[in-house]
């Protein structure tokens, strides 16, 4: 990964930057106030990476041990290709199984080639399609599994 990443549990006041990454990066973005809550939330983890001291990507997802959901994983356009949703996704895990061993869960538009490749890599088994479940546009999701003890 590109040196002076920074990753850590997002804070209460990384909403707004965590806001910004996902108007930029989802059709469908949460508000901020949403964000703020799964920051905070108990069964909650948020994940980011920061560089220069801007918060330039972001994992976040629900934890019910002995399942994870990771709900969304983003990286800032410019600052793609680095390797910091690889670095992210796996601190995340790591993080996330602090708690317990867990197995995890994504879901993901089937057009969305970026990301699944990058799931791939992470060690990620397509495991079901859901047949037009995503609207706007109208869309297949990919569910990806990662079972325990494949944690890298
Ligand atoms: C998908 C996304 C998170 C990848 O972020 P990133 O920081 O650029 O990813 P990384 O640099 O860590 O890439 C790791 C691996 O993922 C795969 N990958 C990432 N971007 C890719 C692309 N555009 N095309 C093909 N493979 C890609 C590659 O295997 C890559 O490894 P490599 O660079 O050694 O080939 C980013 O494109 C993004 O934020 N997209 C918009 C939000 C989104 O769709 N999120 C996923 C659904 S929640």
């Amino acid at each position: 990964m590109q040196n002076g990443i920074i990753l850590r549990i997002a804070q209460q006041n990384d909403a707004p930057s965590v806001a910004k990454i996902e108007a930029e990066c989802f059709s469908d973005a949460w508000s901020e106030k949403s964000l703020a809550e799964q920051i905070d939330g108990k069964m909650h983890l948020t994940v980011v990476a920061e560089c220069d001291g801007e918060v330039v990507g972001y994992v976040s997802g629900q934890l019910i041990p002995p399942e994870c959901e990771v709900f969304r994983v983003a990286t800032l356009s410019a600052f793609r290709r680095k390797g910091i949703a690889e670095a992210m996704l796996t601190y995340f895990e790591n993080t996330a199984d602090g708690v317990a061993k867990n197995t995890f869960f994504i879901e993901v538009r089937e057009a969305n080639t970026a990301a699944r490749s990058l799931y791939r890599k992470c060690g990620y088994e397509e495991i079901a399609v859901r047949k037009n479940y995503y609207k706007n546009p109208c869309e297949n999701a990919i569910i990806l599994k990662k079972a325990p003890r494949d944690i890298c």
